[in-house]
């Protein structure tokens, strides 16, 4: 198996994959059938959509698994400046590995490669959004040696003018 950077030619597989994982996540908190809900809306989810995959690969941050030309896993990072008091910081946007494949150290290889990248670009400090009950997440974060406290995050939709009235 073989980590690399990932390229414009992993789109296809990159986005199927992500939607599947994003899909099973959805599968979970959401009661709406994911086939019942909007195709303009699912087009828009994922680091892989169309607004956000450039990005990803021209970061030089973004990695895949390949085995036999087959895409097994991904992860999506980007750094970000002058936040959490620091000047570069990794920012790891998603990652996933696919289910047939899982346990078998891809995503720490995959989150391995992107450290390192990371660091000799200049990064400070890492950081990944973990939904609280994400325990394979959380183990393979706190294998690397993430310091993981209880911080939850505040989300305000800016883009709902209803939400917020003067
Ligand atoms: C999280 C995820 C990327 C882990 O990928 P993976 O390739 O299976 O992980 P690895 O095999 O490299 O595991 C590394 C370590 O993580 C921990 N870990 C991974 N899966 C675990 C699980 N199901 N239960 C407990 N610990 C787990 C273990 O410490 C493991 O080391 P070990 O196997 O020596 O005990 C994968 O489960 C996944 O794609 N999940 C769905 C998408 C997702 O949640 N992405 C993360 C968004 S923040």
């Amino acid at each position: 198996m073989e980590i690399r950077l990932m390229k414009i030619k992993d789109l296809a597989a990159v986005r199927a994959l992500e939607m599947e994982l994003i899909q099973e996540y959805f599968g979970e908190i959401l009661e709406n059938k994911w086939e019942d809900l909007p195709q303009e809306w699912k087009d828009n989810l994922g680091a892989s959509s169309k607004r956000f995959f450039l990005t990803y690969v021209q970061s030089g941050l973004s990695f895949v698994a390949v085995e036999d030309d087959e895409v097994l896993g991904f992860i999506f990072a980007q750094m970000v400046h002058k936040v959490y008091n620091v000047e570069n910081m990794l920012w790891v946007e998603n990652m996933g590995v696919h289910t047939y494949f899982r346990r078998m150290g891809i995503g720490y290889k995959l989150l391995q490669a992107c450290l390192e990248e990371a660091k000799k670009l200049g990064a400070e400090l890492a950081h990944s959004a973990i939904q609280p009950d994400n325990v394979p997440s959380i183990m393979l974060h706190k294998k690397i040696g993430y310091f993981i406290d209880r911080r939850e995050i505040a989300l305000l939709d800016l883009k709902d003018g209803k939400k917020h009235r003067h």
